[in-house]
């Protein structure tokens, strides 16, 4: 994997201090993730590094969902929809790897770290847009 994509960059800001704090500890986890499945000897703590990664995900996209009100942000469903969508296929891997299945930590971190520029690039900018435009109305 390119090791620019693990890293956050400010093209990827979405105009909201806590959100981008948030998503730049999601790629410093991906890298510290990439650098485990790229060890000798990984396959001990690699399982315990995706996890840490699986619940980092999954408790940043319910603080973005905390700051939708679903009856006036458009995008409300679609986003939340997105959220279930990488979710569901995170855990998946997850529990092919806890049954023993034969999964590759690195292709999981390929699809995860293209979905996540993905997603910030075009659902969580119009979630920025639409966080600045609250606080411009002094909500
Ligand atoms: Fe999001």
């Amino acid at each position: 994997m390119k090791l620019e994509h693990l890293c956050w960059t400010e093209d990827l800001s979405i105009g909201d201090a806590e959100i981008d704090r948030q998503h730049k500890e999601l790629f410093a986890l991906l890298e510290k993730t990439s650098e485990t499945a790229g060890g000798a000897g990984a396959d001990g703590h690699i399982d315990d590094a995706l996890r840490a990664l699986c619940d980092y995900v999954v408790k940043h996209f319910a603080s973005e969902e905390a700051l939708m009100d679903p009856a006036v942000y458009p995008e409300y469903d679609r986003h939340v929809q997105e959220h279930i969508e990488g979710s569901m296929r995170a855990l998946d891997f997850l529990d092919a790897s806890n049954e023993g299945r034969n999964v590759r930590a690195e292709e999981f971190l390929e699809f995860l770290v293209e979905w996540v520029r993905h997603h910030i690039r075009e659902t969580d900018q119009t979630l920025g847009r639409y966080l600045a435009r609250k606080r411009a109305a002094g909500a």
